[in-house]
């Protein structure tokens, strides 16, 4: 005789399977050239664009460069930026540009590694094959440290790797950077800029209870930064009702002061040491035009 429970338990079963095998399906973005001709030089440069130092280095405490950073507290745990130096044992220097490149476009590491959305590779997947070409030269001619970042420390359901499987599934298509024809040339750079390597809506955006930036609120800040920080918004029609203009706005990003004469703090104050004044000044105006100008 069957019981209403052993339905209920096979009913449960089959739904179940039917959701892993849906949530669980392989995330293969577009393919890439990977065969151009590597430049470090550039490299160097979409390392700083990129923001890596900032996170991937401990900062406050002098940590060596790109050895691992501090832990991203986040609702889900802390998360720590890993060595990705050119070590062959603690950092990423045995991997090949493949498996580089499918950690930076699709968020999976060697040997099927899924990884947490607290390394941005959702804003990552938009860049271009050449700046990744040259991105992973310029990894590969970083100064090795041989020591290993510490672990994580997620609870339970987040420790399971897998589970990061379905979050893509859910919220992530990997895809380029696809120009706007209506735009100009420094519009479009400004906005590769914004949402691809320097990723800006990764804090400016707010983000879902699962940690998906809610890209119907595209730059329209979060009380959920670091730590549970607030994040300022960043559309056009608050920079404009806060008073920003374009020399106001190129001043504060590069350490200058805010039309309210303070300066950019917190992990904010980082981007800018970190990433910000390292722009070529073509670029800082390329990304205020499209910050000022929004969509
Ligand atoms: C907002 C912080 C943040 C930024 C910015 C960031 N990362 Fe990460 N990165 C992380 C975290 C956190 C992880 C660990 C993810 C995990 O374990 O699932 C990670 C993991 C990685 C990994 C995988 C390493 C391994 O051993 O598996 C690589 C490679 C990497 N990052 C490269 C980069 C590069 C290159 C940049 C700059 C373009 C960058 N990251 C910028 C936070 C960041
Ligand atoms: C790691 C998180 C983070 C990232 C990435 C980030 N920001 Fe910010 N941003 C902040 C925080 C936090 C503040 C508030 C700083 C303060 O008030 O001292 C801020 C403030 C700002 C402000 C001032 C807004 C106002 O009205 O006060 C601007 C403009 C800004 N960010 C632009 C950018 C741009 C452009 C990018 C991408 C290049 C970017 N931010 C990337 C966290 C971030």
């Amino acid at each position: 005789m069957r019981r209403p429970v052993t339905i209920l338990f096979a009913i449960i079963v089959v739904v179940g399977a039917a959701a892993a095998i849906y949530f669980l399906k392989p995330v293969n973005g577009p393919e890439r050239n990977l065969s151009l001709e590597a430049d470090v030089t550039r490299g160097n440069y979409v390392m700083r664009v990129g923001g890596c130092v900032a996170c991937h280095t401990d900062l406050k405490n002098e940590g060596a460069f790109l050895a691992g950073g501090a832990p991203l507290k986040t609702p889900f745990g802390d998360f720590v930026p890993p060595n990705i130096t050119s070590d062959k044992e603690a950092g990423i220097g045995d991997w090949s540009l493949e498996e580089f490149s499918r950690a930076m476009s699709v968020g999976e590491g060697p040997g099927g590694k899924h990884y947490y959305p607290a390394f941005p590779y959702d804003n990552y997947a938009l860049m271009s094959d050449q700046d990744i070409v040259d991105l992973y030269a310029a990894m590969m001619a970083t100064d090795p440290v041989a020591e290993k970042a510490p672990e994580h420390s997620v609870g339970f359901p987040f420790n399971i790797r897998l589970a990061m499987l379905g979050w893509k599934n859910m919220f992530f298509t990997p895809k380029r950077y696809e120009p706007n024809p209506e735009k100009s040339d420094l519009w479009n750079r400004g906005a590769y800029l914004a949402k691809g390597p320097a990723h800006c809506g990764a804090c400016h955006t707010p983000r879902n209870m699962l940690g998906a930036s809610d890209s119907g609120q595209h730059f329209k800040g979060s009380s959920g930064g670091t730590g549970g920080s607030f994040v300022p918004a960043i559309d056009p029609e608050s920079l404009a009702s806060d008073g920003w203009d374009e020399a106001t706005l190129t001043d504060a990003l590069t350490g200058g002061f805010t039309p309210d004469f303070d300066t950019l703090g917190g992990s904010m104050g980082e981007v800018i040491n970190e990433s910000l004044t390292h722009w070529t000044d073509e670029d800082l105006k390329a990304l205020t035009t499209y910050l000022l100008e929004g969509e």
